[in-house]
Parts: structure tokens; sequence; C-alpha cells
């Protein structure tokens, strides 16, 4: 017998499976998109309770469970649900709770691309929507109609960064007995969690500080069981689920999202101070400074700090909010938020353009306001930066 045979015989020995044990540190990543089952009975077991086992990567997978048990015990709730985006999380939400015929009160100034969904999707489909000031209870009964099913808010308002009242308007809600849905995006967890305050839905772009490294599109809903298994059912139905990859990346930024908020909320509370000093700003919008509209709120309704963006108006419009791009350094344009690094994005052209230029005038997003995302990085290395490019706005002028 030559040695290749004994080698090929010694191989079939050992391909007999042997039972190890193995416990990963890490979640492994669950690529399948189907699960197999032995039986017939499996199946019907299944389908009586889906809890703990798999089907169809559309219906759940090991990946995003994990992150929506992680993300319920941080926002306070029953359970959530994983979206394609963040944008998926408050469609599919939306869906799931209204009818054709309803009526929306949203808060007046909201994401861009939450206010498109509303006027090209949800009005079309037969929602009416009003924008009102939500920290105004007078504005709020005003508006009120039989047909009013929920209320619509942001935590901090993107992008002049307005604290709303979770309180007053949570009471509000639960007299009105509405849906109260709250976009906790740019105030993450660590700072409030709505569901204390009574909201039914809270959703989030993961892409932004939960996830936190600018590698991940996705969102998510959490609410009591009840709740997020309506969203979930239509989610399931209309498709838009979050890949496994996705989740496993989320989980991984999970792990360090308590120490990175931190590190941001304090350095932006100090560039937010810095920048109040400079002759070429005419305003500064940040949520701990005593001269932010909403402070008051901002310090009843925040713990921990103040949240990790800083807006704030150059005098000299669009001009000077390009030079202040350009001699920026390091710092770079992206439109986007709550990664690591800090970076600038430009609302009236990017995340509001949605708005009809009189309107965005109207809620003070002029084409001179600049939106910082402040990041982890050294305090000094961000102002070193953006004193480039506060200088360089000034010389525009
Ligand atoms: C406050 C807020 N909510 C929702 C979204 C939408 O999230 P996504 O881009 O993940 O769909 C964004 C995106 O910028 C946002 O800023």
């Amino acid at each position: 017998m030559s040695e290749s045979t004994n080698i090929n015989q010694n191989r079939k020995d050992n391909d007999t499976p042997k039972p190890v044990s193995i416990r990963p540190e890490t979640t492994p990543l669950y690529t399948t998109s189907v699960y197999t089952f032995p039986t017939l009975d499996d199946v019907r077991n299944y389908y009586a309770d889906s809890s703990s086992s798999y089907l169809y990567r559309r219906n759940g997978n090991p990946n995003t469970r994990q992150v929506e048990a992680i993300i319920s015990t941080l926002e306070g709730t029953e359970a959530s649900v994983l979206a394609a985006s963040g944008m998926a999380a408050i469609a599919q939400g939306c869906f799931a709770l209204l009818q054709p015929g309803d009526a929306v009160l949203a808060t007046e100034v909201l994401y861009g691309g939450t206010y498109a969904f509303f006027e090209q999707v949800l009005r079309p489909w037969g929602i009416d929507i009003t924008y009102v000031d939500v920290n105004n209870q007078r504005a709020l009964a005003k508006a009120m109609t039989s047909a009013v099913r929920m209320i619509y808010a942001e935590t901090i308002a993107n992008p002049l960064l307005q604290v709303t009242d979770l309180e007053g308007l949570g009471r509000f809600a639960q007299e009105n007995r509405l849906y109260l849905v709250v976009d906790n995006t740019f105030a993450t967890p660590a700072l409030t969690t709505p569901s204390v305050y009574g909201s039914t839905l809270v959703v989030h772009s993961l892409t932004k500080y939960l996830n936190g490294h600018s590698d991940v599109i996705g969102g998510v809903a959490s609410g009591s069981k009840t709740i997020v298994d309506r969203v979930r059912r239509f989610a399931e139905t209309f498709g838009g689920v979050l890949s496994p990859y996705d989740a496993w990346m989320t989980e991984r930024g999970l792990q360090t999202f308590e120490i990175r908020v931190r590190k941001q909320f304090d350095n932006a509370y100090q560039v937010a101070t810095a920048l109040c000093d400079h002759l070429v700003i005419e305003k500064v919008y940040y949520p701990g400074l005593d001269t932010h509209e909403t402070h008051g709120i901002a310090k009843r309704i925040l713990k921990n700090g103040f949240g990790a963006m800083v807006s704030f108006e150059l005098r000299g419009g669009e001009v000077a909010a390009n030079a202040f791009v350009r001699a920026c350094g390091d710092i770079l344009f992206a439109p986007s938020l709550g990664g690591v690094k800090t970076t600038i994005s430009h609302p009236a052209l990017t995340s509001h353009r949605a708005f009809a230029s009189e309107e965005r005038a109207r809620l003070g997003i002029r084409d001179g306001v600049i939106r910082l995302s402040v990041g982890i990085e050294p305090f000094e290395q961000i102002w070193h930066h953006v004193s480039q490019g506060l200088a360089a706005a000034a010389a525009s002028q």
C-alpha cells in the first residue's frame, strides 16, 4: 500500500465529525438565507413558536436577533426589530401603525428624509400630516382632530438640535390616546430613553451612533412586544430587513457604544463652547449652551451630556460655508453623522434639501449653517482643523 493511499484512508476515517464543544468569543456570522428541518413536525413547531428557531432570513437570523436584544436593553423596551436602514425602520413603523384616513402630528423640524417620506409616500397614501411645534402644548391641542393617530418627533431635532420635551409630549399622547413615535438617533439611549416617557416606538438610524463607524446602513424600531410584533410582521412582508453582515458589524460597534459617545459628548461640549467666541459665527446651536432655545428642556430630558452634534451659522452664507469646508483639513465633508471621526455637513444642501427654500429659511436652516458631527479624536486636534476652517470663512467675507 502506497503512502498516499494510507493518507486517504486516514482522511476517510477522520471524516466522521467528532462531537466538540466550541464557544466562540464573538457571535459567528450566519449568512445562510434558509434553515433546514429534519421533519415536518419541526416545521410545525417553528410556526408554533419561532422565538428559539429560524426558518428564512427575512423572518429573522441569529445576528439580527442578537442586536435586537442589545438595543432593547439600551432603550429599556420589551422588543426591537431591525430594518435595512433608518428610513426603513421609520417607514415600516408608520405603515404598521397607520391606515389611510389617519392623521399625524409631526415635529416642524425633522430629518429631511423623514419629511420626504411623509410628503411623498404617506400623504399620497391617504395620511394627513400637520407640522407643529411639539414643545407647544397649545399648538398641539389646536392641531388635534379626530383623525389624528400619531405624534412623530425627534428627541434632538436635525439640524438645529432643538430638544423635544418628551415628558410633556408623552403626557399629551397618553391623554389623547395617540401613538408616540420618537426618532432617538441624535440623542442615543446614552442621553435618554423615550420609552420612559411613554413612547410607542423608538426609531433609530443604526447607521449613526449605534454602529458608530460609518460602515453600516441600518435601522431599528423598539417598543412593547405587541407593537414590535406588528412592525416585524409588516417588515417581513415588506422585506426591508437588515442583512446578517450589517447586524454583525453593528453588534461589534455596540460593544464600544457607551465609551465612544461619552468621549464624543465631551468633545462636542468643548467645541460648542469654543465656537461661541468666534466673530465669523452668527449663532451656535448646541443644547448644552444656555443660549440654546431648548437648554432648559435639555437639562431635564438629557442625562450624561448634550449630544455630539454641534451646528452653527457662519456669517457670509454659502460662500463662507464653502470656504470653511475647503479649509478644514482632516475634518472632511460627509453628509452623515455619528461615526468616530469628526465630519462636516451642510444641511441646506444635503439632509434638508427636500424642504422648499422658504421653509428652510423659516426654520432657520440657512445657507451658512454647518453641522458638525463630533468624533472621538483629541479635542485639540478637532479644534485645530475647525479653527483653520473658521479662519478661511472669515477671509472669504
Ligand atoms: C435623525 C435621522 N433619522 C433617520 C435617518 C435615516 O437613516 P438612514 O440613513 O439609516 O436611512 C437619518 C439619516 O441621516 C437621520 O439623521
